[in-house]
């Protein structure tokens, strides 16, 4: 875990770690809706963005600003997706990439059917079953196994054949925290149809681990900044070149392989390449002298999954004298099958005799900050209704928080449990 020196600067960095903008104090564990922000990817878009230059011309300032967008650019590529011989696609939000690249994806597959799994975000989910109806294919949903609170590989697997024109398999779950072993499903799906396009939504993975579209076979991988300490109105996916080839609306005397539709934002790839600096900074911590940009994000990212994990471990079985979440009575901690290795901090729990929407309202009465997932929520009720819930309090920590955060949550949980029996 990163020590108590190394984690006061990690907070110095953010904004409203421990208070809300009205200076009352709290706890945000709502990350997973919106994740805190770093104070320099914040600074560096505002810069940018109060300059009033089109980046696409040719005076000095727009070349400044074209110049922010080119590294932002290089950090996308070469460190947030590992993968420079993609193309990216940046757009206002992840859902909307989603949704037109399940359009373009599906005018340029070959197959009579298209694969899902079921805690797909609706975006993918919608766009999928909605294109699938345009094409005349048929829409096939792996389920979940509520043992593990993921999809299993195999369930994917049972449902591609060679007539498999796409499968969109999210990285990992923003409702249950489950990691999918994509590695495993997207190479096994090609061995089945080597011609099957593969989509992925790394919106959740992407602020605890690094993405690494190339390695892991897909042809589109999405991320939302605002998900990853940076700002919102952005959106971005790594293409793979063939994908990328593929007839999209664009004006037709650009490259063929461009992707973007009208005048950047030159301050939201100021804010990447922000984001990139901080977590190589994580990085640099022991790494070797010498060692590039990407190799330090790359290890910056995995301090960041190391410190995330111990604190899963603490909420769920205890820490600094306060009960564990497994431990406290009318908690139930669901979706908490999967060994941690395989788990993003995300929990959701219930409260016996206690709605999620009535106690998220008494944790914010309590100065913490969590999310109802609630089966009256287009946005999750296929997914926990799938793991038998009416709706669970989302728990989404970011590796700014500390054991005391996790003990002081943990005080505030059994209180409210308490309420509930009495
Ligand atoms: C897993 C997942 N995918 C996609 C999205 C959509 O992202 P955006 O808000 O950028 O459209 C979200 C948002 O919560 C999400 O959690």
């Amino acid at each position: 875990m990163f020590q108590q020196a190394e984690l006061a600067a990690i907070r110095g960095k953010f904004h409203f770690v421990d208070h809300d903008p009205e200076g009352r104090r709290r706890l945000f564990f709502d990350n997973a809706g919106g994740s805190l922000r770093l104070k320099a990817a914040e600074a560096a878009f505002a810069r940018a963005d109060a300059v009033p230059d089109c980046s696409e011309h040719s005076n000095r300032v727009a070349r400044q600003l074209d110049e922010l967008e080119r590294r932002g650019r290089q950090d996308l590529l070469e460190c947030v997706f590992d993968a420079p011989g993609g193309v990216l696609y940046p757009s206002y939000s992840a859902s909307q990439i989603m949704m037109e690249l399940c359009r373009v994806f599906s005018e340029n597959a070959q197959g009579s059917n298209v694969v899902a799994t079921a805690l797909e975000h609706p975006s993918s989910f919608d766009g999928m079953r909605h294109y699938a109806g345009v094409h005349g294919r048929e829409f096939r949903v792996a389920p979940v196994n509520p043992a593990t609170s993921g999809v299993d590989a195999d369930a994917v697997l049972s449902l591609v054949d060679r007539d498999t024109a796409i499968l969109s398999c999210m990285y990992a779950s923003n409702i249950s925290g489950y990691v999918f072993p994509v590695d495993r499903i997207f190479r096994a799906a090609r061995e089945i149809n080597p011609g099957i396009l593969i989509l992925c939504d790394a919106v959740q993975h992407a602020p605890h681990a690094a993405l690494d579209p190339a390695a892991v076979g897909a042809d589109a991988m999405t991320f939302a900044p605002y998900k990853f300490f940076g700002v919102r109105g952005f959106g971005v996916a790594w293409l793979s070149p063939r994908a990328a080839s593929f007839m999209h609306h664009r004006l037709l005397a650009k490259p063929a392989d461009e992707w973007g539709l009208g005048s950047p934002a030159p301050g939201h790839f100021a804010a990447i390449s922000e984001i990139v600096s901080y977590v190589a900074e994580l990085g640099a911590h022991g790494a070797p002298s010498g060692a590039s940009r990407r190799d330090l994000f790359q290890r910056g990212m995995s301090r960041i999954a190391d410190h995330e994990r111990e604190l899963l471990a603490l909420a769920l079985d205890g820490c600094l004298g306060e009960q564990g979440l497994r431990a406290i009575p009318g908690v139930t901690v669901k979706m908490d099958g999967s060994p941690l290795e395989s788990r993003d901090f995300i929990i959701g729990i219930e409260f016996a005799g206690k709605g999620c929407e009535e106690a998220a309202a008494e944790y914010e009465h309590c100065g913490v900050v969590a999310f109802e997932r609630s089966a009256t929520s287009i946005y999750s009720r296929r997914m926990v209704e799938a793991f038998g819930s009416s709706g669970v309090v989302r728990i989404s920590p970011l590796h700014v928080h500390g054991p005391d955060d996790i003990a002081e949550f943990l005080r505030v949980t059994r209180e409210i449990a308490s309420h509930a029996r009495a």
